[in-house]
């Protein structure tokens, strides 16, 4: 089903009459032998149009079952590197290649080098959130899914540096006990919630329950009444009998949670200025067009060093093997 009837000219064929694009695409789909995973984040058509919609861990997953021959990755350029990763020898697009992540950009590699080497015997724990470089550097990848579970399985004595996301990785020390060494990064989008206007907000509703993602920033998540990764969220959501949310991350999320409970409201969290910077200025990079474009041009695609691949496989397999 789906949301809206998209259609374009093609620009190359003058007088051609315009093209339906969710016809298109799924016509390349069967053609290409290709899969669309598409991220929470993305546009409402996008969402609709993909074979699989996950958070990072469910799309880690799909991308590594897959047996179609090209993977359409419908989120930012760190997660469909992680499909390439898992992937060698599969074409793997992205509609966008500007679709990057301002967290994985706070963790440059010859600086986290550096932290690494000045940290000789502590763990590398990364968030999936980082690029192919940081991932060779570390020893175990995690998502905001399953970070709590992988660092229970670290035996007490073993020191720990947590890179890139300072917020998830205090939210983890809170809920393990564990003391961690935590690289300095952030989202720019969930450190964008205004903790006065979540406040207020739950004053005017008082019946309705906050849930946040956990890279927002600590003075955010103690109003939360849940934390969880996209995809708990949107569990958490149905499961609970409140019939209205507060929703603090990128509201994406809130097409799959309309969806799922009809009958429930939800209140996107607001941001600290009158702008849209809630919504991550990455994923939406991405657009119905550009997707069908990179089908049907066969870019662009995701490349990488091999060296760097297969030291980067290491640490998203042994994720998979953690909390498989
Ligand atoms: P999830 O792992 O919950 O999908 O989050 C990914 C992300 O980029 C959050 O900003
Ligand atoms: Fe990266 Fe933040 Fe966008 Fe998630 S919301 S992809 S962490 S910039």
């Amino acid at each position: 089903m789906f949301t809206t009837a998209r259609t374009v000219l093609e620009k190359t064929q003058p007088g051609a009459s315009p093209l339906d694009l969710f016809a298109a695409i799924e016509s390349l789909k069967k053609s290409l032998n290709a899969v669309i995973l598409a991220h929470y984040y993305q546009e409402p058509d996008i969402q609709d149009i993909a074979d699989y919609i996950g958070d990072s861990l469910q799309l880690a997953r799909a991308a590594a079952q897959t047996d179609a021959e090209v993977i359409v990755f419908a989120g930012v350029h760190f997660m469909a590197e992680t499909a390439k990763i898992l992937n060698p020898d599969k074409l793997v697009l992205l509609p966008d290649l500007n679709a990057g992540c301002s967290l994985a950009d706070t963790c440059p590699a010859e600086e986290f080098a550096l932290f690494k080497r000045a940290h000789p015997e502590h763990l590398v724990i990364s968030y999936i959130n980082c690029s192919a470089e940081i991932k060779a550097m570390s020893d175990i990848i995690c998502t905001s899914s399953n970070a709590v579970k992988i660092i229970q399985q670290i035996p007490e004595e073993q020191p720990i540096i947590f890179t890139p996301d300072r917020n998830l990785g205090r939210y983890v020390m809170r809920q393990t006990g564990r003391d961690m060494v935590l690289w300095q990064g952030s989202c720019i989008v969930h450190e964008t919630f205004s903790e006065k206007k979540i406040v207020q907000l739950k004053i005017t509703h008082p019946k309705a329950e906050t849930i946040a993602h956990p890279e927002c920033e600590e003075s955010v998540l103690r109003h939360a009444n849940y934390i969880g990764s996209t995809a708990a969220l949107l569990k958490y959501c149905q499961e609970s009998s409140s019939q209205e949310f507060i929703v603090a991350t990128e509201p994406g999320i809130i097409h799959q949670m309309q969806k799922a409970a009809p009958h429930k409201t939800f209140i996107p969290a607001p941001p600290e200025n009158n702008c849209n910077c809630n919504e991550c200025p990455f994923m939406r990079l991405n657009t119905l067009e550009k997707l069908y474009l990179a089908m049907k041009n066969q870019a662009p695609e995701i490349t990488m060093d091999e060296e760097i691949r297969v030291k980067a496989w290491r640490p998203i397999q042994r994720m998979l093997e953690i909390s498989a």
